[in-house]
């Protein structure tokens, strides 16, 4: 059996666990041929001659079948796959954030260099969504995807929730657990899922959507007072993405915490699993569960990728031309949880409909409808001031 070469980057969480899966699986048709790295004197749990710090080597290696990217450097990454794809080699990657903000590049360099981009592990870590989208719903009328794209949040709401961690606390061990970035605030304010967000609008609905376009909300502000209110609820508090197609071929799109009861399946998912909602015509909804963080689960998306790879897999973006009739939009209303400091805050967001007021000493909170356009420009505000939101539904 012929062995595919891989010039992997990146010898991280990712980088290991991919490394040690093909290393440790029988069967598997694909081995390292060099991996590259930023630091060269870091301590290595390989010898010194598998790594090097050129990009060169592994780009213009003609060994190497396929360049595997896996930095943590999303400019330097999208470089590295640029490069790769101008050099005709195929290319996976996990780098959701190079990806949300260069898909239509991207895309263009493929065509341009016949050569196929994958990126499976780049959203929701071992749940094989997009390649789904791509080919399973391709036929069936998709309405919406939604659901918890973030290992490492969901992971600290877990620990908070139900074992009254602390934030920190629950953050350092989603860190040490290789769940959450060096950085973590792409995680912990909602980018990172917005970023997955974006990358599934393209495979979902074929729309490409800049992501400083769409409204996203962490848990930043989250204190436990909200987790208090929620549990006296008998609800959770979970990170959210959301996108769903209106009857006039418009795409709502955004991400917030939201408080879910028990009746919602995403209560019941914890820790660093992630799970996505699809809705669509003649299935109706369907489920997808799995771990969207850690080494291994998100190699194994990117041996799955590899593994496409040696059968010659394309995208085929065919959603771009099926669907050029939608379009993005924020012109929904939306029913939130917002606790607030003081009355004032008040006069800086503008609810359409109170349902439910509520001042004390130290905690108060309103529910009511509100227009996610507003949400956007009061946005700053409810971060400055610490105030916290959460969709009810
Ligand atoms: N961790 C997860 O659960 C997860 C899940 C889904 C997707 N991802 C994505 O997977 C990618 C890797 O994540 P990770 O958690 O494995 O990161 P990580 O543990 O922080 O490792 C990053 C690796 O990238 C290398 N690197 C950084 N800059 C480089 C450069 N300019 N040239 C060559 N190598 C460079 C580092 O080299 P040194 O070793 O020399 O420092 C390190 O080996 C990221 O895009 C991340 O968003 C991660």
């Amino acid at each position: 059996m012929k062995q595919t070469k891989i010039g992997l980057f990146g010898f991280g969480n990712v980088g290991q666990g991919l490394y040690n899966i093909l290393h440790e699986t029988r069967g598997i048709k694909g081995e390292v041929e060099k991996i590259g790295i930023k630091n060269p004197e870091k301590k290595r749990s390989l010898l010194q001659k598998w790594f090097t710090t050129k990009p060169v080597d592994l780009i213009q290696n003609e060994n190497v079948d396929i360049v595997v990217e896996l930095i943590n450097d999303e400019n330097e990454a999208f470089s590295i796959v640029k490069e790769s794809l101008e050099n005709n080699k195929n290319v996976v990657t996990a780098n959701k954030k190079m990806l949300a903000y260069r898909l239509k590049e991207l895309i263009e360099l493929q065509k341009k260099h016949q050569t196929s981009l994958l990126y499976e592990a780049s959203v929701c870590g071992s749940i094989p969504i997009i390649r789904n989208l791509e080919e399973y719903y391709d036929n069936d009328l998709l309405h919406s995807i939604s659901g918890i794209f973030s290992g490492s949040v969901n992971y600290i709401l877990s620990k908070m929730f139900n074992e009254k961690s602390t934030f920190e606390i629950a953050l350092q061990r989603a860190q040490e657990l290789g769940f959450s970035e060096e950085n973590p605030e792409d995680d912990i304010n909602g980018t990172d899922s917005l970023h997955k967000l974006v990358i599934l609008a393209l495979h979902g609905f074929g729309l490409l959507v800049n992501p400083n376009d769409v409204f996203h909300f962490g848990i930043s502000t989250l204190h436990k007072k909200d987790i208090k209110f929620a549990v006296e609820k008998s609800k959770k508090i979970k990170l959210v993405s959301r996108m769903f197609r209106t009857l006039d071929n418009k795409v709502i799109m955004y991400v917030m915490p939201s408080l879910v009861n028990q009746s919602n399946a995403l209560y019941s998912v914890e820790n660093e699993y992630n799970a996505v909602i699809i809705g669509a015509s003649f299935s109706n909804q369907q489920i997808l569960l799995g771990k969207g963080s850690g080494g291994n689960p998100t190699a194994s998306a990117v041996l799955s990728d590899i593994n496409a790879l040696t059968y010659s897999y394309k995208y085929e973006y065919k959603k771009m031309n099926q669907n050029s009739d939608l379009s993005y939009s924020s012109d929904i209303t939306l029913t939130i949880y917002l606790r607030f400091n003081s009355k004032s805050d008040l006069q800086h967001i503008k609810f359409e409909q109170i349902y439910e007021k509520y001042y004390s000493a130290g905690f108060n909170y309103i529910i009511g409808k509100i227009h996610l356009d507003e949400l956007i420009s009061s946005k700053d505000y409810l971060l400055e001031n610490n105030l916290f939101i959460a969709e009810i539904n």
